[in-house]
């Protein structure tokens, strides 16, 4: 894909990563993943970000259509991580810029990754303008969203805002605005991304779209380093991760398992089963078919995580400790949880898996669920009885977030 003129004198200048399927070693992306940078035309030539370093030489061609790269006048760093910066010593070595804005962290993490004891490196403040020329350039920090470096671009001449990782979505295309995709997909790439990387720093969401609310920016455009730029769902979007931050429960479980000989898999299932008859929504995923990080995709507004695994020399299966781990991770609040599994002996997995959602913070109000060799009828109705129960609780949960 060629640069793309995006605003008068301001170009897209990112590169397609068409085939990336393992978005930063543990998210999964089905439609690969864009890489953006932004450079703008004027008495100051700027570039913002860079793309992943495999991707340099084509960046620079990319750049080289538009203007000469040693014309670069000065380049903003909203972020460090490698997708983003991992070109950035190539660039700074054949442009030799002015200037190269970063955060105060931002440039603690450059000086920390990058031989760059030569860069002419400059710290900006939240709420801080440098001027391109005939525009200028706002700077805001989001610190944490969703590393400490993390900041944002506005160019108020233009109402756009760069807006790093944040908004972003993994979505290889050949399209660079939002006007050919429908909102729910478009959101529901942009859910998975914001579950999967932003979820552990919901509580700083809000804090920051009210930080640049209070600095008066109109932003009629949305240029994110990942996926779609947006221009049509500016406002759907600003919502949409407000509703992803506030995490508030719905009437929706996701059950999750792996199974040696399908016992375990026959609990998951009457337990699914029992949900939906109460009209609870049902999300069922044995580990062995799914990725992590689409099961984290469903968890953000499920009511209850449902966990099992059989007991395996004494404890829980590895796809089931590696979503544990992963889930423990990303910090999911307002969450039920139950365990449950099958056993021929010792029986451990359903208590080990209650810990391990103590740990996440889920409210159990039903015992783990254990059933010794293979499920009969007994044990269905209880199982039928279970799900009723848990039902219920999801129903008053969600009755007191007000989303029922
Ligand atoms: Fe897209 Fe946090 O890097």
């Amino acid at each position: 894909m060629g640069p793309q003129e995006i605003k008068p004198g301001i170009y897209w200048v990112g590169v397609v990563d068409w085939n990336l399927r393992n978005f930063h070693g543990y998210s999964q992306t089905y439609q690969g993943t864009t890489y953006n940078a932004y450079l703008v035309l004027d008495e100051k030539i700027t570039l913002f970000d860079t793309v992943a370093w495999k991707y340099r030489e084509e960046f620079m061609c990319q750049i080289a259509q538009v203007v000469e790269p040693e014309k670069i006048d000065q380049i903003v760093v909203h972020h460090v991580e490698p997708d983003h910066a991992g070109s950035l010593p190539y660039v700074v070595e054949r442009t030799r810029p002015q200037a190269i804005y970063a955060s105060r962290m931002g440039d603690k993490f450059i000086r920390g990754r990058f031989t760059s004891q030569d860069w002419p490196l400059e710290v900006v403040e939240n709420g801080q303008q440098i001027s391109l020329g005939k525009r200028s350039a706002q700077f805001a920090e989001t610190r944490m969203l969703h590393w400490p470096d993390s900041m944002v671009s506005f160019i108020p001449e233009e109402k756009l805002l760069i807006s790093q990782d944040a908004f972003g979505q993994n979505i290889a295309s050949s399209e660079r605005f939002d006007d050919w995709i429908s909102w729910p997909e478009l959101k529901k790439e942009m859910a998975h991304y914001f579950a999967n990387i932003i979820l552990p720093y919901s509580a700083r969401v809000p804090k920051a779209l009210k930080a640049i609310q209070s600095l008066g920016w109109d932003i009629q455009m949305i240029a994110p380093d990942h996926g779609l730029i947006l221009q049509n769902h500016v406002a759907d979007a600003v919502a949409a991760y407000q509703e992803f931050a506030a995490q508030k429960p719905e009437k929706k479980a996701v059950v999750f398992y792996d199974t040696m000989w399908q016992s375990t898999e026959k609990i998951a299932e009457a337990l699914a089963s029992g949900l939906t008859a109460q009209g609870i929504s049902v999300k069922l995923y044995h580990l062995k078919n799914w990725h992590h990080s689409d099961v984290m995709a469903q968890v953000w507004n499920a009511a209850a995580v449902v966990a099992g695994s059989p007991t395996h020399n004494n404890n829980v299966m590895p796809l089931v400790a590696d979503m544990l781990t992963y889930m423990q991770g990303l910090r999911p609040k307002n969450k039920l949880g139950l365990a449950f599994g099958s056993y021929g002996w010792s029986g451990e997995s359903p208590g080990i898996i209650s810990r391990w959602l103590e740990q996440i913070g889920a409210e159990q109000p039903l015992n783990p669920f254990g059933v010794q060799h293979v499920p009969g009828h007994d044990t269905y109705r209880e199982l039928v009885r279970t799900a009723e129960a848990l039902a219920r609780h999801i129903e008053d949960k969600v009755r007191q977030a007000g989303t029922g």
